[in-house]
């Protein structure tokens, strides 16, 4: 049932604020701590965290490294299943193994879970199905209630992905005492804030449906992102690419400059996710570089942002202002909005993109 709406991918974006309302619910604490199922997990018998993951669960856990080491002060090393499971690599002592999967039965992150069992201290999973094998073959589970996704393109399960991740990292920084109460209560606000502010951004729709009729002209998209919003920028290209067949690549802005530079021309859209945060300059510079060499630019950013940095872009999304470390999960939608809106004036199979099955259960 697209309750509805055209797709079930626009069912899916559209609930967002719901089930990331329903995710904090089942996590968050009357008193704003975090509440793991039991045997939950205690932070300080770990001294490092491997994630690993296939496709958009991948890009969710990329995010979560940044919250981890910075938040938590844990070392994390992020993999794609499909790399892990063949190289084989130690795993020190008290190293907790983390799998992301939505559908828990991705045939190669279930691999790489079984590599590690008998090797990694604990392991836990985040996944959408409780019942699934990477579920039951985990310590402990932790599910990230988005409900059913049925759209091949993941969208709610990914953001629902991102909240459960960093309610993770919380808790870790709450056991190792990396985070004052003060701070921690900071960020537990700032997720609680995200269902209101998501509405606020999905009121945006009409604007990223505007910018994806003249995307769906191009032959390539480039998607650039610094810190949090690097992952974000893998994810929003892998989503255009996935359901509208542009072909699309992200870089980590700083790195535009030692290749990437050399496609820009009047023809290249390129994305720029950057709220006004303290790297926000350092992405500003990289977005003069592109308009410099007549690149198109898209900016998604808040007010403040698009304030001070508009002037010569070719098409900007305002977001609404928010706390530094939830931002990737509100500006996930835009970067879903964009993909959705650019299939649909491409006339492709939205739900059931050519090629690609909604479970990968064979390698
Ligand atoms: O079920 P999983 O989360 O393990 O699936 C992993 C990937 O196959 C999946 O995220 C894929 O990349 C999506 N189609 C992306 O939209």
């Amino acid at each position: 049932d697209k309750a509805g709406h055209k797709h079930f991918m626009a069912k899916e974006i559209a609930e967002q604020p719901t089930v990331i309302g329903n995710a904090l619910a089942n996590y968050l604490t009357a008193d704003g701590h975090i509440a793991l199922p039991d045997p939950g997990v205690d932070f300080t018998a770990i001294d490092r965290l491997t994630l690993v993951a296939c496709g958009t669960a991948y890009y969710a856990c990329l995010t979560a490294k940044y919250w981890f080491e910075q938040i938590a002060r844990i070392p994390v090393e992020v993999d794609v299943a499909s790399e892990f499971r063949y190289r084989e690599p130690p795993i020190p002592d008290r190293t907790l193994a983390l799998f992301v999967s939505q559908s828990g039965e991705t045939a190669d992150t279930l691999a790489a879970l079984r590599y590690c069992e008998g090797k990694a201290a604990r392991i836990l999973s985040v996944v959408n199905v409780p019942e699934s094998s990477i579920a039951r073959e985990s310590d402990l589970a932790l599910p990230i209630h988005a409900g059913i996704e049925v759209g091949v393109a993941s969208t709610k399960a990914f953001t629902c992905q991102l909240t459960v991740l960093l309610m993770l990292a919380l808790k870790a920084a709450s056991d190792r005492g990396t985070l004052s109460e003060e701070a921690l209560a900071d960020h537990v606000s700032a997720l609680r804030s995200l269902p209101a502010l998501m509405t606020t951004a999905l009121e945006q729709n009409k604007a990223m449906q505007n910018t994806a009729r003249r995307l769906s002209e191009a032959r390539d998209v480039l998607f650039l992102g610094r810190g949090l919003m690097y992952p974000l920028a893998l994810e929003g290209a892998l989503k255009l690419k996935e359901i509208s067949y542009i072909h699309a690549e992200a870089y980590a802005s700083g790195e535009l400059k030692h290749g990437p530079i050399a496609l820009i021309d009047k023809h290249v859209p390129v994305v720029v996710m950057a709220p006004r945060d303290t790297l926000f300059d350092k992405t500003v510079s990289n977005m003069q570089e592109v308009m410099a060499r007549k690149g198109k630019v898209v900016l998604i950013s808040d007010a403040a942002g698009l304030e001070e940095a508009n002037e010569g872009v070719w098409a900007s999304i305002c977001m609404p202002t928010v706390h530094n470390a939830v931002a990737p999960i509100l500006y996930a939608l835009p970067a879903q909005l964009l993909a959705y809106h650019t299939a649909v004036a491409k006339g492709t199979d939205v739900d059931q993109p050519r090629n690609l099955a909604k479970s990968v259960t064979v390698e």
